[in-house]
């Protein structure tokens, strides 16, 4: 099967040339008299011209899409050149061709851009990864992968792996068990991400350490989420949150730079949690834009509008975001659409003022006074034709529902483009979540992570106020990755989990090898993971996962290729 080129490469240096080509048929042309085929490789298309009275003419006529075959022929310039492909200029006009093997007619169209339906795709995905743009996904995923290592192993990182058969880690999912042959009735998770193993290898001395991971987390399926997923991992000894921040920084740079000739400016833009939850009411903000929510509750506390003085009463809030232009732009109708909106998200209702040559506009205008409008226009910064949507509530309902009108907002005003990256670390994080159902705290990242040092004597008395020292990384709306430092005492580590209820018992039952080995000398250590396939779609400008991911499942964590889950015959 020896090849001269492959379908990428030939150009107009090359005519006059008698090459040898393989490779998959995408498109074929018989215009009667004279046939042409796509050739297509990994590498690219190349055009095959078959003329009448040729000695191969009657056999180009029975070629079909994605038959695989060989053409000899001699390297000529083309009369329309095709600008799409990099071998545009030139076409070979065949001498010999073979069938090496023919295919029956593909399910989908591999050589169309249309969409087509994603079970069908997953289920011949072998062709659907034919396709130009799922070739060019993957190639993208190796460079990028390339890439990382690349960065950390210049940085003197040590790639090692930890096992998939392990015991449950908690990162907040349900664990994928796997029944143990030899132990009835004893199982191994699969990991959810490799924690707890990186923390140990700190311990073990390895102290630059990453992976490419593969991570198991039963959980429900969205665009950003498969039960099989990959992190780059990575874990630090004696490394402050500032080199840990900053060397994701570098790496991100590194990265971006390499595969996609893009400059990320660093450093990124830092925001507290609770910043984060009072301007956009969401621990993921998208700042490719602005819109950021104001508290406008000591303006209209007394207003003659009963529900937003009754909300401030009972400790509530009224917070609103502007929309420059809006007031010409949103008809009643769509505010009354963007007002259900913000009632799925838990909201009694959004008011709204649009203000238009100085004045104030809409329901609850004439229940403000001139100096409470007033008042509003400077905090504001109000220009013409400004629109103002108000929502009166509990601090976290008025916050996380203005914040899904952000999000909305954003999308339908195409104010996100996705070519446009910008990142933001959200940095001190509460170390515990109030569980409401459970009724008692939980970690609010996982249980491993340090509190900031002044507020450890705080852990029994005050929990709900002791700060963690975690950060997210943040880009365009996405969390893109999560880390903190880690607990490196033994006796801090029991303490914590007494205070998410967890009895000695069951700390020894769970985690004894983890408070064992912080009694052996284990350094001051934190570390991050990064989701990769998050990642790959936004530097793809994709909209799930599945675009970047080779096999992945479908929404309803089923592979509809194997069909896996299935049942098993005869187990024992
Ligand atoms: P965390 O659980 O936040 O942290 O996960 C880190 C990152 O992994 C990605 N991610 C996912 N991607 C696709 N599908 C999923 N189901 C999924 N779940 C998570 C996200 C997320 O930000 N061990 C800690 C990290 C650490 O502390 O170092 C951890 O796993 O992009
Ligand atoms: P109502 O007084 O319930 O008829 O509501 C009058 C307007 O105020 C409607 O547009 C509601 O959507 C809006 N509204 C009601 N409750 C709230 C609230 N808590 N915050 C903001 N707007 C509200």
């Amino acid at each position: 099967m020896k090849r001269t080129h492959n379908n990428g490469e030939l150009t107009k240096e090359h005519i006059g040339e008698y090459v040898t080509l393989l490779g998959w048929v995408h498109n074929r042309r018989d215009l009667g008299g004279l046939i042409f085929l796509d050739l297509r490789d990994r590498y690219g298309i190349t055009q095959i011209v078959v003329q009448e009275g040729s000695e191969v003419y009657n056999l180009a006529a029975k070629i079909r899409k994605e038959f695989v075959i060989k053409v000899e022929g001699k390297v000529v310039l083309r009369e329309k050149p095709n600008k799409l492909h990099s071998t545009g200029e030139i076409e070979v006009v065949a001498n010999s061709i073979q069938i090496i093997n023919q295919s029956e007619t593909p399910p989908l169209g591999i050589n169309e851009e249309n969409e087509v339906n994603i079970d069908t795709r997953l289920r011949y995905r072998y062709l659907d990864l034919r396709r130009p743009k799922m070739q060019r996904n993957l190639i993208f995923r190796h460079k990028v992968l390339q890439s990382i290592r690349g960065f950390l192993n210049q940085q003197d990182f040590l790639e090692i792996d930890t096992p998939i058969l392990t015991k449950s880690t908690p990162e907040g999912a349900r664990d994928f068990l796997v029944p143990s042959r030899l132990h009835e009735n004893e199982y191994y998770a699969l990991p959810q991400s490799p924690q707890l193993f990186k923390q140990l290898l700190m311990v073990s001395g390895f102290e630059k350490y990453y992976q490419i991971a593969k991570c198991f987390r039963d959980e429900d399926l969205r665009a950003d989420r498969q039960p099989e997923f990959t992190q780059l991992d990575i874990e630090t000894s004696f490394f402050s949150e500032d080199q840990i921040l900053s060397l994701i920084e570098q790496l991100v740079v590194h990265v971006f730079k390499e595969t996609l000739n893009i400059d990320i400016p660093v450093p990124f833009k830092r925001i507290t949690y609770k910043d984060c939850i009072n301007l956009y009411g969401t621990d993921k903000p998208d700042i490719r834009y602005g819109m950021e929510q104001f508290n406008i509750s000591s303006i209209l506390k007394n207003c003659q509008f009963t529900t937003f003085k009754e909300q401030v009463e009972k400790g509530g809030y009224i917070k609103c975001i502007v929309v420059n232009g809006g007031a010409e732009s949103f008809t009643r109708k769509e505010i009354e659409n963007l007002s259900e909106l913000s009632r799925q998200y838990g909201a009694k209702g959004l008011a709204w003022l649009k203000y238009i040559d100085n004045d104030f506009i809409g329901p609850i205008s004439k229940f403000l006074s001139i100096e409470e409008k007033n008042n509003l226009k400077s905090m504001l910064k109000l220009k013409n034709s400004d629109l103002v949507l108000i929502i009166a509530d509990e601090f976290q309902t008025a916050s996380v529902a203005l914040g899904h009108i952000r999000t909305y907002l954003g999308e339908k005003l195409g104010l996100t483009s996705s070519k446009d990256f910008q990142f933001v670390w959200v940095v001190d994080w509460p170390l515990f979540e109030f569980d409401d159902e459970e009724k008692r705290y939980v970690a609010a990242h996982h249980p491993f992570t340090a509190p900031k040092e002044e507020d450890i004597e705080k852990l029994e008395s005050d929990t709900a106020s002791v700060m963690a020292n975690a950060y997210d990384l943040v880009l365009n709306g996405y969390e893109l990755g999560s880390g903190s430092l880690r607990i490196y005492s033994s006796d801090l580590q029991k303490r914590i989990f007494k205070v998410i209820g967890l009895s000695e018992e069951q700390a020894i039952e769970e985690f004894n090898f983890l408070l064992e080995a912080l009694k052996f000398g284990a350094p001051p250590h934190g570390g991050i993971a990064i989701g990769l396939d998050r990642l790959l779609m936004l530097m793809l400008g994709e909209e799930s996962i599945r675009e970047v991911i080779p096999f992945p499942k479908n929404k309803n964590a089923r592979c509809p290729l194997t069909l896996a889950p299935s049942r098993i015959k005869n187990y024992k």
